[in-house]
């Protein structure tokens, strides 16, 4: 109780006064990105299409947009690439908001044919048609939907899984961690009646995260 009032104070705060340090900069080609592009390339078939349009739900600062970019590049010429973070404005221990870091991130994929965009929004509010969508760690439980610092409203699993279906024009690539959330997850999907692939743990060579990792493809 204490703590959803304190979340909803701090969520409040600093989505209206947008605070942050400017001018980030880092390093596009980090770990976050490599292991994207990896799991992408093992458990993503897509084929080569003209002009391709992609979702990412939830990309905190997006530090690993690049291997998203990388890997969907290989598959189109004209490439939409979108990301959506409801707490965009949220600092790191640096002073840099998520949102100024992700525009640091996206800053040099930008191109003549390449649209990248970072929306600080709900996906809720996300209304356009995608052909793909990379959803990596959804809330799919209260408890770190509220240690992460939002309000426990924006607690809805299934609404925001029935929207995202709504945008999806082929394949949505969904990532859990923990067996017991990829659990939760699956009965979500059965629920729904969603047809979908359940691809088993994530392997991968990054030894960037400690809890197992599960997937599913959810197709249209
Ligand atoms: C567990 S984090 C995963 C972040 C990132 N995808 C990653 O793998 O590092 C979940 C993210 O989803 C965001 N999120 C939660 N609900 C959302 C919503 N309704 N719309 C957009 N983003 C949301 C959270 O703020 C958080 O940044």
């Amino acid at each position: 109780m204490f703590n959803d009032f304190k979340n909803k104070f701090d969520f409040y705060i600093r989505t209206k006064t947008k605070f942050s340090k400017k001018n980030y900069s880092g390093n596009i080609n980090n770990p976050e990105s490599e292991y994207l592009f990896e799991i992408l390339t093992n458990y993503f078939p897509i084929d080569f299409q003209e002009s391709i349009s992609v979702l990412d739900i939830g990309s905190k600062n997006w530090a690993y947009v690049k291997g998203e970019y990388d890997f969907f590049k290989n598959y189109s010429t004209q490439l939409i690439l979108d990301g959506v973070e409801i707490d965009a404005y949220r600092l790191n221990s640096n002073f840099y908001s998520r949102y100024e870091i992700a525009q640091f991130y996206i800053k040099n994929l930008q191109g003549v044919n390449n649209e990248i965009n970072y929306y600080p929004d709900n996906l809720l509010n996300i209304n356009k048609k995608y052909d793909y969508i990379i959803w990596l760690l959804p809330f799919i439980t209260i408890y770190p939907l509220q240690k992460w610092g939002l309000p426990k409203k924006y607690f809805m699993p299934e609404k925001l899984l029935k929207h995202a279906y709504r945008l999806l024009n082929k394949q949505m690539l969904i990532i859990n961690q923990t067996e017991s959330e990829m659990n939760i997850q699956k009965e979500l999907l059965d629920k729904l009646n969603f047809k979908y692939e359940y691809l088993g743990e994530i392997k991968s060579s990054s030894s960037l995260f400690k809890e197992k990792r599960f997937g599913f493809i959810i197709k249209k």
